[in-house]
């Protein structure tokens, strides 16, 4: 058996995915395979290294030391060949408030950003609490079960929209694509030719299958800003041990301005040492979750293709989110909602919040135990079956 088979204790944990189905509504025995956190322990090694944090007894205010910046670098080169200039790194507490930080530097009320639906729902949302318009151009499926850019609507939408900011979700959640460098060649291409800025959400970047990640830094030398973290890899969110790079001297003059705005000054010593620890001694893990979570997507994959034919898997180049087509029900977002919460009690992002071109499908974290992503399909099929 192997280690991620077997399911931690996560009750009582503060965990938001297994400890606040009450509260939002859902029955208690709900199996939550919703929000991005997987259900597996890092290994003792990194453990033991992690306790160390807390052996010096003392928390103050904390900034990165030169080992981080070396993990950092280290963990960029070594994985995507990517060279990141020290002095454009800064470190922070998420990805969701570095991009709300890069938004308000870089635009002004009601300028317009560019998202492709179906995308993570906190683009929109971050864009809309900020003021800013939302310009949607919509990814394309195609027969292949994958998606892509429809670059004639990106430009349109550009142009319509005097749009500033392209917000590039790469890999993409919940479609589960990891952008080839063509197509980003291509995106970087038109986003030059109309000047606009392209913050690229890099954070699923070490969920990548059977082909290299390709960061926007390798196809753009200005006009951009990465944001980006170890919390997805590393299961270690709860830290905030996010950060951007952003390599333009005035653009990050600019963004700490925000920070300063916002009131934030130093981050938290456990992420920041986290970081390094998990950059540093990582690898091996890495590669067997990575490889235990991709078998999780085949069995799904097949299990579905023989007990539930008519629901569309989408192909799952990255990420731990698999992107599932169930329109072929015929049923209304709001009643599939019903059959799979309240029926089937199994609690999934449903595809409609990720926007209006997600109606009708389902996102799966499949970043847990086999035999917990077996029961939650098998209450599934059951219940559709019975429709
Ligand atoms: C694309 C994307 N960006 C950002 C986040 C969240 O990042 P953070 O918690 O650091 O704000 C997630 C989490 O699921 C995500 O999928």
């Amino acid at each position: 058996m192997n280690n991620f088979d077997i399911l931690p204790e996560r009750h009582g944990t503060n965990s938001l995915k297994w400890d606040f189905a009450k509260e939002r509504g859902k029955n208690k025995d709900i199996l939550p395979l919703w929000v991005a956190d997987m259900d597996f322990r890092l290994p003792d090694e990194i453990l033991n290294k992690f306790k160390s944090i807390f052996d010096q007894g003392i928390f103050g205010y904390s900034e990165p030391l030169d080992s981080y910046y070396d993990a950092l670098i280290n963990w960029n080169k070594r994985h995507y060949d990517l060279d990141l200039d020290r002095k454009y790194i800064i470190n922070g507490c998420g990805v969701v408030f570095s991009i709300a930080n890069l938004i308000r530097a870089l635009t002004k009320e009601n300028d317009a950003i560019l998202i492709n639906e179906p995308v993570y729902y906190p683009f929109k949302e971050t864009i809309l609490a900020n003021n800013r318009r939302v310009a949607i151009a919509e990814l394309k499926p195609n027969k292949d079960n994958k998606y892509y850019f429809d670059y004639d609507l990106i430009e349109k939408k550009i142009i319509e929209d005097n749009v500033k900011i392209y917000l590039l979700c790469n890999p993409h959640n919940p479609v589960g694509r990891a952008w080839d460098r063509s197509e980003l060649e291509k995106i970087a291409e038109i986003a030059k030719r109309h000047n606009v800025f392209v913050i690229s959400d890099e954070i699923h970047e070490d969920f990548v299958y059977n082909k290299k990640f390709v960061s926007i830094g390798k196809v753009m030398d200005k006009g951009y800003a990465i944001c980006t973290a170890p919390s997805k890899t590393f299961n270690i969110p709860g830290l905030h041990s996010a950060y951007s790079y952003i390599p333009d001297d005035k653009l990050l003059n600019d963004y700490k301005k925000e920070l300063v705005r916002v009131g934030y000054s130093q981050s938290n010593i456990v992420g920041i040492k986290a970081l390094e620890i998990v950059y540093n001694y990582g690898d091996k893990w890495l590669k067997d979750v990575k490889e235990y979570i991709y078998n999780n997507y085949l069995f799904m994959k097949e299990y579905l293709r023989i007990n539930l034919p008519l629901a569309k898997v989408t192909e799952l180049e990255a990420t731990y989110l698999v992107w599932v087509d169930f329109s072929a029900y015929n049923l209304s977002d709001r009643r599939l909602k019903e059959i799979i919460e309240d029926k089937a009690l199994v609690w999934l992002d449903g595809g409609i919040i990720f926007g209006r071109s997600g109606s009708g499908f389902e996102r799966f974290n499949i970043a847990t135990t086999r035999s917990l992503l077996k029961e939650a399909l098998d209450r599934i099929i059951r219940a559709l079956n019975e429709v």
